[in-house]
């Protein structure tokens, strides 16, 4: 009996299978395992933590000066990113309203558009928050080899200067081989070997932080955001003094191709506010809290970036040729540039303050989706298990810390932060449409929070996004090629693992149900 239920949803059944859809009532009623800790602050904290890192504190410089950057037009560059960004906050916050479960993107796909498409952003998520936690811990080593290189007088030489193998990822580290015959690189079997000693620590700890408790977690991330901002509202008022208005012409150094390149890469600095939703479980007052906690969080963070934008392209002429160092800590190289030393110091801490709450709220993040894929049957129950005295779910965080470790030591880094764009405009544009997917199919279900202007803006929000994704895939680059790959990879491990533990489950679940009435007759 068992087997017959079983052969037919893997054939004749098939599509209504991959189609099926969770009802959001029956997500609801499984949710509430997690210790719901947060308030309105947390959430902001967490949003703010999770924004502000990389993106303003490195990759603008790219953005601003890069082979193709925007110039001082990039004030435009982040203006298109946070319009895309704003679009899908909107549809996130009624989700995660109407929903308020642990999984974000993910959970609201399954409600919508069924069990496939639920798998496919599940795994296009760990794009975002996996890839690009991974990526932002190797940005946090290089900044910290740089912040410690400042100490060469007092610490000793290992210290502050470490070996190249031991602070690069393998690739990064080949390159300074290349360009710098010097650089001692080790070989096993002929096989370059480099730890990035730095960035592994750091995922360890963020790790170890993240089991022990997510209020302990929002706490620590309130410290850094706190010290983050500090630091970057002394670069806007100090750098203010040494603005040359002449440096803001030309404006857009490379015309609207710069600025939407610019843009593009600009939404990595955004990228974060969506997990704010994959952390309702834990919310206090979800309905309430996660509308202000997402939009807030991003209204923020945009006008921090717009303020940075103008001081950085007033103190550097972005139409020549940069100094790398520019490229890689713009801040700090302008402040090191006008003869303020004292505020490049404090710059590079609060750029490591930065870097670690969005380590902590991605990792947060990234195992909070795998959390409920494991609810859905996708992944091992296991991962299930909370930790007997904090409550989280140890064993999955420590999967994913040890996963990150993997992915620091053989990962390319210079097409993850393009990968994680690509996965986070998906999930976002998948967010739009299955708000107006649920509009029509319970249009009753009550929504504590409605996105204005439906369907307008959630159009707008796949349009804006979609755009800047088709407009990056016409340009030469190793990403756009890579996330079809990663996409077609993802759907043959559904249908090879997902796919069939799924049926199992239903296979099991069905057994259950014959051997109870049977139970029952013989009585
Ligand atoms: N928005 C995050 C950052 O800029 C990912 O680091």
């Amino acid at each position: 009996m068992a087997e017959k239920f079983h052969r037919a949803t893997f054939t004749r059944n098939f599509l209504k299978t991959i189609t099926r859809i969770k009802n959001p009532d029956e997500m609801i009623a499984e949710s509430g395992g997690l210790e719901k800790t947060l308030g309105v602050w947390d959430l902001i904290i967490l949003g703010v933590g999770a924004i502000i890192g990389s993106g303003i504190f490195a990759v603008v410089g790219i953005a601003a000066a890069g082979e193709n950057g925007a110039g001082p037009a990039l004030v435009i560059s982040m203006i298109i990113a946070a319009i895309a960004c704003i679009f899908s906050a909107l549809c996130y916050s009624e989700f995660a309203t109407m929903i308020p479960v642990a999984g974000g993107a993910y959970t609201y796909t399954f409600a919508t558009l069924g069990e496939f498409a639920a798998w496919m952003v599940g795994w296009v998520l760990m794009l975002e928050y996996a890839i690009g936690f991974i990526a932002v811990a190797c940005a946090w080593s290089n900044h910290f080899v740089q912040f410690m290189s400042g100490f060469s007088n007092v610490l000793p030489a290992w210290l502050a200067n470490p070996p190249v193998w031991l602070s690069n990822d393998p690739f990064t580290a080949a390159k300074i081989a290349a360009e710098n015959p010097d650089v001692f690189i080790p070989t096993f079997l002929g096989v370059p070997i480099c730890i990035n000693l730095p960035a592994i620590l750091i995922v360890l700890l963020m790790t170890a932080i993240l089991v022990k408790g997510t209020k302990d977690s929002a706490k620590m991330a309130g410290i850094m955001v706190a010290v983050k901002l500090a630091v970057i509202a002394l670069f806007v008022i100090a750098g203010a003094f040494f603005v040359k208005p002449e440096n803001w012409t030309p404006f857009a150094t490379h015309g609207a191709e710069g600025i939407f390149a610019g843009a593009f890469l600009i939404f990595f600095a955004y990228i974060g506010f969506d997990a704010i939703a994959t952390a309702a479980e834990e919310c206090k007052k979800p309905q309430k809290d996660l509308p202000i906690g997402i939009i807030g969080s991003l209204i923020i963070t945009t006008i921090v970036y717009v303020l940075v934008a103008l001081v950085l392209t007033g103190m550097q002429d972005t139409s020549v040729a940069v100094p790398a160092d520019f490229l890689k800590a713009p801040m700090a190289y302008c402040m090191t540039a006008a003869h303020q030393n004292w505020a490049a110091g404090l710059i590079s801490i609060g750029s490591l303050a930065g870097l670690t709450s969005v380590l902590l709220v991605l990792e947060m993040a990234a195992t909070r989706i795998l959390y409920a894929m494991s609810r859905d049957h996708f992944i091992s129950k296991r991962f299930q298990k909370l930790h007997p005295k904090y409550h989280t779910p140890a064993l999955l965080t420590w999967t994913v810390g040890l996963l990150a470790v993997v992915g620091i030591l053989t990962l390319n880094l210079d097409v993850a932060a393009e990968l994680c764009n690509y996965g986070t405009f998906t999930s976002f544009i998948i967010v739009c449409i299955a708000v107006l997917i649920l509009r029509k199919t319970d249009p009753d279900r009550p929504r504590p929070f409605r996105v204005p202007f439906s369907p307008v803006v959630p159009v707008l929000g796949i349009i804006t996004c979609g755009g800047l994704m088709v407009y990056k895939s016409m340009q030469q680059s190793g990403s756009a090629l890579l996330f079809p790959v990663w996409l077609g990879f993802g759907a043959l491990i559904y249908l090879l693992y997902g796919f069939v533990k799924n049926r199992l489950n239903e296979n099991k679940v069905h057994n259950e149900k014959v051997a109870k009435k049977k139970l029952e007759l013989y009585k």
